[in-house]
């Protein structure tokens, strides 16, 4: 059966980064809910989340999980995705959740130079805020089927990573 590859983990654990490494890899084209989500609303996460609300685009991100098929695929989540016990029904159709594992230093880093707008982080004590939310996060994430540490790993040798824990796993 075709099943996609579903990359779940903290804001600026690398998610969108390494499915795009990944899916040149393994030549599976690029998903990203975050971006079907603005093509759906024609704005950025960060609008989205302004003008209608968080539940508003947590309703809209569990619609979106509901739209797409299994298939060869990678699919990179926004990372609140996994909060919601019906997003999970949704995944496992879809296919094998890996957990991007990433300390919150690593994770604090790495948005330190992001360019993306997080608007759960937009307080000024945002790393408090970050460590507190992988904190209460961290049990759900480790439901994924797979989990890949990826601290002290460059970008470009992360997709390797994820996809040797793929395959030695899964058919
Ligand atoms: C969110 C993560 C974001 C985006 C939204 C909410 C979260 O995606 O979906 O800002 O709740 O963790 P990334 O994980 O790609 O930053």
């Amino acid at each position: 059966m075709e099943r996609a590859w579903i990359l779940l983990g903290m804001m600026g654990s690398g998610k969108s980064a390494v499915g795009r490494g990944l899916a040149e890899l393994s030549g599976r084209p690029f998903v990203d809910t975050d971006i079907l989500l603005q093509n759906r609303f024609g704005r950025p996460v960060s609008q989205i989340f302004q003008v209608y609300g968080e539940q508003t685009f947590r309703d809209h991100e569990s619609s979106i999980l509901r739209t797409l098929e299994p298939g060869e695929y990678v699919l990179a989540t926004g990372g609140g995705i996994v909060m919601r016990e019906s997003n999970w029904d949704e995944l496992h159709r879809l296919g094998t959740t890996i957990f991007l594992k990433a300390a919150s230093e690593t994770i604090i880093e790495r948005l330190e130079q992001s360019k993306k707008r997080r608007p759960l982080l937009e307080t000024e004590n945002w790393q408090e805020r970050a460590r507190a939310i992988l904190e209460s996060r961290l049990h759900l994430y480790e439901q994924a089927d797979i989990v890949v540490s990826v601290d002290g790993l460059e970008l470009d040798t992360a997709p390797t990573k994820v996809l040797n824990a793929i395959r030695s796993v899964t058919p």
